[in-house]
């Protein structure tokens, strides 16, 4: 059984992402981005973009919470929140959602935050949908 959403508390996501956020190393782009990832151990697990002056070796915020995630001893992700400015909804880049994908279900809740809260909730399929996983490499 999937757990259900209303069993994973979101402010507390939402207090890491917020706290880390202001830690993020944005010099070039000036958009910084938290995340926190509520692990299968009960853990939150914070991270945060750091960009690069080699700009491709720059690394995303969910980046740097799944190596937190996996460094800590947590295994699995049962929730993301990813936090950024603007009026836009931060989603996840491409890259990103095939890292998440590799921790997570495809119903694992992604909640997209700005400054104000939580602005849309996804489930990973909907963000990657038709995914490839672990499983597909199965022969
Ligand atoms: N970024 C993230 O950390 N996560 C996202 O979901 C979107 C983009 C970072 C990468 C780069 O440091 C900056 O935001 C601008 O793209």
């Amino acid at each position: 059984m999937a757990e259900s959403p209303e069993a994973i508390d979101f402010e507390a996501l939402f207090a890491t992402a917020a706290r880390v956020q202001t830690f993020a190393y944005a010099p070039y782009s000036r958009f910084r981005v938290g995340a926190a990832i509520l692990g299968d151990d009960g853990v939150v697990y914070p991270g945060c973009n750091v960009e690069n002056a080699a700009y491709p070796s720059g690394s995303c915020a969910e980046q740097g919470a799944i190596s937190a995630m996996i460094a800590g001893g947590g295994r699995r992700i049962r929730a993301i929140l990813v936090l950024g400015d603007g009026d836009e909804l931060v989603t996840p880049c491409g890259a990103c959602r095939q890292r998440i994908r590799e921790f997570a279900a495809p119903e694992t809740p992604v909640a997209i935050a700005g400054p104000g809260g939580i602005r849309q909730m996804f489930s990973l399929a909907e963000l990657l949908p038709a995914s490839f996983g672990p499983d597909n490499l199965r022969r």
